[in-house]
Formats: C-alpha cells, sequence, structure tokens
C-alpha cells in the first residue's frame, strides 16, 4: 500500500505515530514561514502543516510548486493542532510533513471542487469525474450503494434470487419508445435494449425460479425529466403462487425495512387509494399525500348557473388553501397567471375569500350571493380565514390542472417538506385506457397484466369497465414503484393482444416466446419494479434523479462528457448495413 492511512481516519489516539497518506490538495494556504495544505479523499480531509524551521528548505520550495487537485503523498508525524476545528472529523490533529512526493500533476480545474462549487450544471457533467470529487456528490452514490445494499439484504433474507437477464433484446412493450441496436451478423435487424425485463422475469417464474429480483439497467426512448433518464436502474422483482396482497405485503415490507435501516423512520402499514379516488381527490394517479387539500366537487350544489363558465363546465371543482384569505391582489394574480401557463392549461381561476368576519369576497361576486357562497364555503369545510380556489372546464384537463395548482399551493405554503414520507399504494387500475390518437386501447401498465379475478370473463365484452390486478407505490408524489399479478394463462393473454389490436399474426410473431412458454406449466405469478433511482432521491431528499447517477445523460439525452451519441464512421455503418441519407 502506498499509504498508512486515510484523511478521514486520524484522531488524537494517533498522535506522536508516524503515518503515510495520499490524496488531492484541496487548498494551499502560505502564511511566509508556515503553510497548511488540506489533503482531501474518499474518507474525508486531514490538514498538512509545513514550518520553516522544522521543515527543510527544499520541502518547502517543493510545497510551493502545488497546486489544487495535485495528486501527492506525505509522510509526517500526528501532531495535536493549535486551533482545532469541532467542524471536522480529523479537526483536533494535523500532520507535520517530512516528506512529500508529488504522485502526479493537475491542470487548473474547470470550477472549484468544494461542497459549495461555482460550476454550473453542464460543466460539470462535462467533468463529471471531477465533480464526483466533491463531498455531497459523492456522498449521494455512497447512499445508492448502501440503499441497493440494504435492498440485497431484504430480498436474500426472503428468499429471493437475483438472476441476470439479457440487455440485447426484442421490444417489450411498456410505452416508451425503444433503443435499437443494429445486428452485424444478421444484415438489416436489431436488438432492442430492455424498457424492463418484464418477459424475462415471467419466464423465470415459468422455469420455477419462484422469487427472481434484479438490480437492473432499463433503457426507455422517452421525454426526460427531473425524474426519468433513458437508462435508469429498476430493483425488479417477481414471485410465483401469490395474489396481489401478498406482493404488497411484501414490497411493503421491502420499503419499511429501508426507511427503518437507512433513515430510522418508522412508517406506519401504507394506505390505499383507488385510482378513481386518487383522481377524483387529488387529480392525479400518484398525490402527494405529505398534506390534505383534497378537490371538492361543485358540481351538484351548482346546479344550473348563471355563471357561463360553471354552466359549460363537465367539472367544477376546487381546493381549500387554509388560512389564505389574506393573499393580495398581487398574490391572486400569480395564481391566475400559474393556472392559464400552457403547461397547465386551465383558462380561468375563481376565487372565494372567506373573510375573518364571516364574509365573502369573490372574483364572482357578480354571479353568486353570500349564501350561496357560504354553501360553497359548507362543502369545503372551509373557515374564516381560507381561501376557496375553484377551476372549470372538461373533467380530465381540469383535475390535472387542479392538481397543479394543489401542488403550487403545497409548496408555497411549506407544505411538502422531504422529511416528511407519506407513501401510499395506488389499486385499481383501469386494464386499459382507449388512445384517441391511434384509435386504439392501450394496456393501462403493461399487455401481461392481469384483470381482477370478478373481471376474468369479460375482457373483449366491455373493456373500458375492468379494473387491473395492478398497483402503483407512491411516496410523496412520486411513482416509486409499480407492479401487476401476470396473466399466466396463453388463452387469456392472446385475448389480451386481440383487444389491444395485435392480430394473431403479429402477436405470434412478437410473444410466441411467452405464449407458448405458458403452455408448458406456467405458476400463477405476479411482481412489481421499483425505480432504485428514484428512491435514492426520496432518501437523499433531492429532486433530480442525476444527482444520484454516476456518470448521467442531460435534458437532450447527452452525455456531454464522452460525448454521446455520435456519428459513427461510414465503415462501421457499411458494416452494419446502415444507410444515412445526407441533405
Ligand atoms: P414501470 O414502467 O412502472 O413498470 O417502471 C417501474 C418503475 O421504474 C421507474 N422508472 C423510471 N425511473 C427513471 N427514469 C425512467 N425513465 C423511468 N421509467 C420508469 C419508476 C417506475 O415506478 N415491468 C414493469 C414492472 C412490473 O410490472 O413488475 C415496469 O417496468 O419508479
Amino acid at each position: 500500500m502506498l499509504r498508512t492511512n486515510n484523511c478521514g481516519e486520524l484522531r488524537e489516539a494517533h498522535l506522536g505515530q508516524e503515518v503515510i497518506i495520499c490524496g488531492w490538495v484541496q487548498r494551499i494556504r502560505d502564511k511566509g514561514g508556515r503553510a497548511w495544505i488540506d489533503l482531501r479523499d474518499r474518507y474525508g480531509m486531514t490538514q498538512l502543516i509545513f514550518e520553516e524551521g522544522s521543515t527543510s528548505v527544499v520541502l518547502m520550495n517543493l510545497v510551493r510548486t502545488l497546486g489544487r487537485e495535485y495528486v501527492i503523498r506525505v509522510k509526517g508525524m500526528v501532531i495535536e493542532r493549535l486551533s482545532k476545528n469541532p467542524k471536522l472529523p480529523t479537526g483536533d490533529i494535523e500532520i507535520q510533513v517530512h516528506h512529500l512526493e508529488i504522485l502526479n500533476e493537475a491542470a487548473l480545474p474547470p470550477f472549484l471542487i468544494e461542497d459549495e462549487t461555482d460550476g454550473g450544471d453542464e460543466l460539470r457533467m462535462k467533468y463529471r469525474y471531477l465533480d464526483l470529487r466533491r463531498t455531497p456528490v459523492r456522498k449521494n452514490l455512497e447512499l445508492r450503494h448502501q440503499i441497493s445494499r440494504k435492498i440485497r439484504t431484504y430480498l436474500d433474507n426472503h428468499n429471493f434470487i437475483e438472476v441476470e437477464t439479457p440487455y440485447l433484446i426484442k421490444s417489450t412493450p411498456e410505452g416508451a419508445r425503444d433503443f435499437i441496436v443494429p445486428s452485424r451478423m444478421n444484415p438489416g435487424q436489431f436488438y432492442a435494449l430492455p424498457q424492463s425485463p418484464q418477459t424475462f422475469k415471467q419466464l423465470l417464474m415459468v422455469s420455477g425460479l419462484d422469487r427472481y429480483y434484479q438490480i437492473v439497467k432499463c433503457f426507455r426512448d422517452e421525454d426526460l425529466r427531473a425524474d426519468r433518464q433513458p437508462e435508469f436502474t429498476q430493483i425488479d422483482c417477481e414471485m410465483s403462487f401469490v395474489e396481489q396482497e401478498d406482493v404488497l405485503e411484501m414490497f411493503e415490507g421491502l420499503v419499511t425495512f429501508l426507511f427503518k435501516e437507512i433513515k430510522q423512520i418508522d412508517l406506519k402499514k401504507f394506505p390505499r387509494l383507488t385510482y378513481a379516488d386518487a383522481l377524483k381527490y387529488y387529480g392525479s394517479d400518484k398525490p402527494d399525500l405529505r398534506f390534505d387539500m383534497c378537490f371538492v366537487e361543485l358540481n351538484e350544489v351548482i346546479g344550473s348557473s348563471v355563471f357561463p363558465l360553471f354552466n359549460e363546465a363537465e367539472l367544477v371543482v376546487g381546493i381549500n388553501a387554509i388560512d389564505c384569505s389574506t393573499y393580495s391582489r398581487k398574490q391572486l394574480d400569480e395564481l391566475v397567471n400559474f393556472v392559464r401557463k400552457p403547461q397547465v392549461g386551465a383558462t380561468a381561476l375563481i376565487y372565494v375569500k372567506c373573510n375573518l368576519d364571516g364574509s365573502f369576497k369573490s372574483s364572482v361576486d357578480k354571479f353568486f350571493d353570500q349564501d350561496t357562497l357560504r354553501t360553497w364555503a359548507e362543502c369545503f369545510k372551509a373557515k374564516p380565514g381560507d381561501l376557496i380556489l375553484i377551476l372549470a372546464g372538461k373533467k380530465d384537463q381540469t383535475r390535472k390542472a387542479l392538481n397543479d395548482l394543489r401542488l403550487e399551493m403545497g409548496d408555497r405554503l411549506g407544505l411538502r417538506n422531504n422529511d416528511k414520507i407519506c407513501p401510499a399504494w395506488v389499486i385499481d387500475f383501469p386494464l386499459f385506457e382507449w388512445d384517441e390518437e391511434t384509435q386504439r386501447y392501450h394496456a393501462m401498465h403493461h399487455p401481461f397484466t392481469s384483470p381482477k379475478s370478478e373481471y376474468m370473463g369479460q375482457v373483449d365484452k366491455d373493456p373500458e369497465s375492468i379494473k387491473a390486478s395492478a398497483y402503483d407505490m407512491i411516496i410523496n408524489g412520486v411513482e416509486i414503484g409499480g407492479g401487476s399479478i401476470r396473466i399466466h394463462k396463453r388463452a387469456l393473454q392472446s385475448k389480451m393482444f386481440d383487444v389491444l389490436g395485435f392480430t394473431k399474426e403479429e402477436a405470434e410473431a412478437q410473444f410466441s416466446f411467452l405464449l407458448g412458454a405458458f403452455e408448458y406449466g406456467a405458476p400463477p405469478h405476479g411482481g412489481i419494479a421499483f425505480g432504485l433511482d428514484r428512491l435514492c432521491c426520496l432518501f437523499g431528499g433531492v429532486e433530480s434523479i442525476r444527482d444520484f447517477i454516476a456518470f448521467p445523460k442531460n435534458s437532450s439525452g447527452r452525455d456531454v462528457m464522452i460525448d454521446s451519441p455520435s456519428l459513427l464512421d461510414e465503415e462501421q455503418l457499411t458494416t452494419l448495413g446502415i444507410q444515412i441519407e445526407k441533405n
């Protein structure tokens, strides 16, 4: 070993010892007769001291040639610091250096490699290997490692075995576009990178593996957001001889175990919400349950009205913002502008202030008298001091817009604190959803999801009414995981493909391996997959999954460090049988 110790472990107990440590020069302070270096490695920081008199002139001169991020190796004695630094675990000691070796020089880094840096996002992505030297970024990777270890412990303890499935596969329909890979040996043919190992894990159940898991990369060519990357990691799990309840219990257990072990948080039993209620009361299938502010629908109490917006609306629905009746004109205008943003999409926001004196002031005073406004306030259980915010329009759009407004109010009122953890299961998803664009049914989860047992005989009769044995785990408004009980009989799987608009030939061409496998004794099975990157964000209390990925892509799906994707040269394209039209 080039060192006897690392930069994070020396304490007063080591006083008087001769040590050798290696690391990166974080900072040099040169006060003429004395110089100090903060030496950093993965484990921490240790102060080195050089003093004219006790340090040789040669060494003193060598110190003065060093720059930030030089890699050095020093030999010296652990001594007590004159002015201690209680913020640093090694803050009681320093190393009086008598030998220094430069292991490698370093160019001036393009941004400060300190906890608070001056580097912008793109620059830090370009030099990600330098960004990863920063303690907060490195700590994120350490947390990710710890979470993965605990996941493996839990699953190992419950008899799951980790099996690797292939990356060069055929398209799996999970709803996004595939990344494709040309096959040189099969000109004109392509592999697809897995959007998930869904069909493989089901085949492993047919093989009798009983309980499978894999911490696995998945690839989806979709528009990117803070919680989406084109390649991300799933904790993918499958179990045989189970019903929905068994899967929910097992994986609620996993997440509860993780919060206990990693954050020392005791989670209570997860509440369950049906998909229909999630939409009705929160306008989203992944509601943020850290705060109430449930939707209240007003259509019935309003009846037919003189107010044109309400009269024409399919849905009139609102929320009650507690203690916000004192909002100023400016604050209300901000909310109006918020709901009118194209991505929110409402045309108008109606407000009712419940004044402290028991009267009401609304944006629709012209149309509604005080008694009517009082009736509304009762529906919302609003008290004097509260502010009711109402949207009206087409059902789905209005719910979506009010969800956005609810979250905005949650932010404004400081109700979305990352220290609070509010998980829930969303259940009873529809099996199908109608897609206007393609004029076809789509599987809401994926085509391998089983209908709930009570709908078993009617998959092809009234598709829209059928509920699936599918479930999502949501935490603080983020979909952390999703899964289902699977179809395990060929006839039902074929019927599913029919309803989804596959011809017999198409279904056979794409899924004959699975349909075939179901003929050889497929056990009832079900499972779930969690987004590991999203789970890490939750534990780390940050919004962007990029922070927990060692080498992430930017918002255009580029790796700016290695500059990928990139062009291929002609020869490579020819070998792959690919022609690119040049314009
Ligand atoms: P699903 O598509 O719901 O289910 O994905 C499971 C979980 O993976 C995470 N996730 C993502 N994380 C980061 N970036 C992305 N682009 C991304 N897409 C998904 C989410 C999500 O809940 N095969 C099924 C699982 C099953 O049925 O067992 C599947 O993939 O946290």
